[in-house]
């Protein structure tokens, strides 16, 4: 059984979102995690996932290992027995396969999209297909269970695979693009973990609540802008909105000079806004572009010490 999910970015309102602002978020397929997974005659649950050099038997993993957890939670929730327990002599076993093209810890949704491809694959595998809302609900809990305080955002875009507009603890509102636009992100190669720059907000947010509450106010009204401009076939106005948000992300301690650079560089270019996208200190930037200039601004990122870039159409 086979199964895929692509990557995601964040256009406007990251960190705002953990306090339940809104935010939105659009899938990116040009980068995804493919899972395969397979009945084999040897005992034991064997996981071969080379991007982060992992080719080990369930057992021997350390608890909370990320793919392990998602695998029992799987057999927990079809209520089958938990594979730990299986005993020398029970017949056969499964091979799991994983394979990303998705950067780890860069913002882009690695965790979710192994999360959520693995639990589509596996549990299709073991003749219990689940619901969206099924596999947008566990890979939820293993976001919490690796990243403190998750919104839910990158669980949520990335199983639905479609422009969310998303406030954490209200029901799903997906989005129409009303005209493409593009989107050019520039990676800083710095491995950026989610769960320290969020932290790191809460602990602002509890040294100077009214200002960053405020803060968090100005970011909702740009996603909330931004999501009409984008419906009503505006997206050159998403420029000056990301600059904005970038300046709040900025205030808000979770940009970094390679961040900064990027953006700048971008603007320079001639992108027509940029900020940063994720949790930021390090992962990726974005910056948006007339379709032309999509190819000149990555030039400039790469010029500027960008690690890799894409191009993407958001449509
Ligand atoms: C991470 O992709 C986005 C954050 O807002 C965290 C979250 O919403 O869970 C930084």
């Amino acid at each position: 059984m086979k199964s895929s999910a692509s990557g995601k970015i964040i256009l406007f309102g990251e960190h705002a979102a953990v306090y339940s602002r809104p935010a939105l978020a659009v899938p990116v397929t040009q980068i995804h995690v493919d899972v395969e997974v397979l009945d084999s005659p040897r005992q034991g649950i064997w996981i071969d996932a080379p991007g982060i050099d992992l080719h080990a038997e369930l057992n021997s993993l350390p608890d909370n290992h990320p793919v392990g957890s998602v695998i029992l939670k799987v057999f927990s929730t079809l209520g089958l027995p938990s594979p730990t327990g299986r005993r020398a002599g029970d017949e056969g076993g499964l091979d799991i396969s994983i394979a990303s093209t998705i950067p780890v810890a860069a913002g882009l949704g690695s965790g979710a999209a192994v999360s959520v491809a693995l639990i589509r694959a596996l549990a299709s595998h073991l003749s219990n297909p689940l619901s969206d809302e099924q596999v947008n609900n566990l890979a939820f809990e293993i976001e919490k269970l690796h990243h403190g305080t998750p919104s839910g955002i990158d669980n949520t875009v990335i199983t639905y695979q479609k422009p969310v507009y998303f406030i954490k603890d209200k029901p799903l509102e997906t989005f129409k693009v009303g005209k493409p636009f593009t989107i050019v992100i520039g990676d800083t190669g710095i491995p950026a973990p989610t769960k320290e720059s969020v932290g790191d907000v809460r602990r602002l947010r509890m040294r100077d609540l009214c200002n960053v509450e405020n803060i968090f106010n100005e970011i909702a009204q740009i996603a909330l802008i931004g999501r009409r401009s984008i419906e009503s076939a505006k997206p050159e106005q998403l420029g000056e909105l990301m600059d904005q948000n970038h300046a709040y992300l900025q205030a808000l301690t979770v940009s970094s000079p390679e961040l900064d650079n990027l953006v700048e560089a971008a603007r320079k270019a001639g992108a027509l806004g940029a900020k940063l996208s994720g949790s930021g200190r390090g992962g990726n930037m974005i910056a948006l572009v007339d379709q032309p200039k999509a190819e000149s601004v990555a030039g400039a990122l790469i010029a500027a010490g960008a690690k890799r870039t894409i191009i993407t159409e958001i449509s």
